[in-house]
């Protein structure tokens, strides 16, 4: 591959101006959790300097940019196969750049080079900084290139020098990387690296830049979020610095330990004025052997004693989780405890997956249990908790919410908004009410989704 004339004609932080018929296109294609969404506009964010723009069809890209994740079942596969379809699209036709980013790539690094030659570069989640200077380097020297070191407080120094351009109505901000707690089941600590907290002023700042430019609800994001901690400055301090943004409706903030919901944070719910109501806490089982056997380091008591606390201080805050069903080990009497603990919260939404053994992680070598009992625990447990969801949904027909206009909904004819709940509304808006909480008569439900119809003048508020 020739060195093209955009890169010769740019420079590192693409102050030159580029003409408008040199740009670039990427197509980004992302895997896996808001924080790899978050991410891949981040990654945009920084190639734009380079002389990139973004394209929804992969068909004409100069370079296909993949962000993997690597939380579970044949997830190397997927990026194989993926590479495997980019090929073809691309057998007649020049070929893109193909970068390979997220958790896959830091767990295979070299190896994919390897395997696949079609890949040029493999970038590690810590190392986006450096993607502009690998981009530019590859082109000049033409050398494949694997950057997959932890190097957390250059990238968020980069990522603080560049402006976060999202643009949307409900925006992420990463402010905590990576995990010390080493879950038997999870590939986390060894594909994003050691905890690593933010700087407060750095997370302040793209805060208020993102509000600046449209946002009306951050979601602060982290693999342990609430295990933030920079100078001694927690999340509760962020939520509250970050709430005092003018013109900023809501805060939200994912995913949480249930060892790290601390004092101070569950007292931010006490003071807060734009904290929204759902607690996602993952509790992955009901069953304290299985926590053991997890080494989650801490027991259903303890899980429960944080949610009488938060309902005491506001009984309307509701809980989401995350469950690890067929965990080796588990025997009818745990699963029966997760299928208790799940009667006894009444998780408003909740995630549920079979167990996955990930290469590396010391659950890896456990004897499985069987696959045809894990996949009826499985389905038994989500029609619990989609019963439940179907309920809550269902009580709330006929009753007017908040609701933050995000886009169109997808077929372009009404509005697509969230409840202060996370759940998705369809309404009959304007194309106008999107960045305004308004309020929304609901009139149907199904599991995922209320349907309604905006009113106006009224300002209930549920939280
Ligand atoms: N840090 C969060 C916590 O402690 O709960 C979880 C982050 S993890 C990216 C998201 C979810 O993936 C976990 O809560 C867990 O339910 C699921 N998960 C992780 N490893 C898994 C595995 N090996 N098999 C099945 N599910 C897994
Ligand atoms: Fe994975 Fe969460 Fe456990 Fe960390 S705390 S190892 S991210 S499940
Ligand atoms: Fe997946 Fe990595 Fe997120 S493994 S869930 S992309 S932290």
């Amino acid at each position: 591959m020739d060195t093209p004339s955009w890169i010769t004609n740019w420079n590192y932080m693409g102050s030159r101006k580029n003409p408008k018929n040199m740009y670039q296109k990427i197509f980004i294609k992302t895997f896996g959790c808001q924080m790899n969404e978050y991410d891949s506009n981040r990654i945009f964010d920084s190639v734009k300097k380079i002389g990139f723009e973004k394209i929804d069809n992969c068909d004409d890209a100069d370079c296909y940019l993949l962000n993997t994740c690597h939380i579970r079942d044949k997830a190397k596969e997927k990026v194989y196969h993926e590479i495997g379809r980019v090929k073809k699209i691309f057998r007649f036709k020049k070929k893109p750049l193909v970068i390979i980013t997220g958790c896959v790539a830091q767990a295979e690094n070299q190896e994919m080079l390897k395997r696949e030659p079609y890949i040029d570069l493999i970038v590690g989640p810590q190392s986006y900084h450096k993607i502009n200077d690998l981009i530019t380097n590859y082109f000049k020297k033409k050398k494949k290139i694997e950057e997959t070191n932890f190097d957390p407080i250059s990238k968020f120094d980069y990522l603080s020098k560049i402006r976060n351009d999202s643009g949307k109505v409900s925006s992420f901000l990463t402010i905590q990387e990576g995990c010390d707690k080493f879950c038997h089941f999870c590939v986390v600590p060894y594909t994003r690296g050691p905890e690593c907290s933010r700087p407060f002023n750095q997370v302040l700042d793209e805060a208020k830049y993102l509000v600046d430019n449209g946002a009306k609800e951050i979601t602060l994001l982290g693999q342990n979020v609430n295990a933030y901690n920079n100078s001694g400055y927690r999340l509760s301090n962020l939520i509250l610095e970050i709430e005092k943004l003018s013109g900023l409706e809501r805060v939200r903030y994912t995913t949480s330990h249930p060892k790290d919901m601390t004092e101070d944070l569950i007292e931010v719910y006490m003071f807060t004025k734009k904290l929204m109501p759902l607690v996602h806490l993952p509790v992955q089982s009901g069953s304290d052997k299985i926590l053991k056997l997890m080494n989650r380091k801490h027991s259903i008591k303890e899980y429960l004693e944080t949610f009488d606390r938060l309902k005491k201080i506001n009984s309307n805050i509701e809980f989401s989780s995350d469950f690890i069903i067929g965990y080796p080990g588990e025997q009818k009497q745990d699963f029966n405890d997760t299928l208790d603990l799940i009667k006894k919260v009444k998780f408003i939404n909740s995630y549920s997956f079979i167990f996955s053994p990930r290469p590396g992680t010391i659950a890896a070598d456990l004897e499985l249990i069987d696959k045809k009992i894990s996949m009826e625990r499985l389905q038994e447990v989500q029609n619990l908790l989609f019963e439940n969801q179907i309920a809550v949904n269902k009580s709330l027909e006929n009753k007017t919410l908040n609701v933050l206009a995000e886009n169109l909904s997808e077929d372009k004819t009404q509005i697509f908004g969230r409840s202060e709940y996370m759940t998705s509304v369809i309404f009959n808006g304007k194309k106008s009410d999107i960045g305004k909480i308004v309020s929304v008569k609901i009139k149907r439900s199904n599991r995922s989704t209320l349907f309604g119809e905006k009113i106006d003048n009224f300002n209930q508020k549920v939280a």
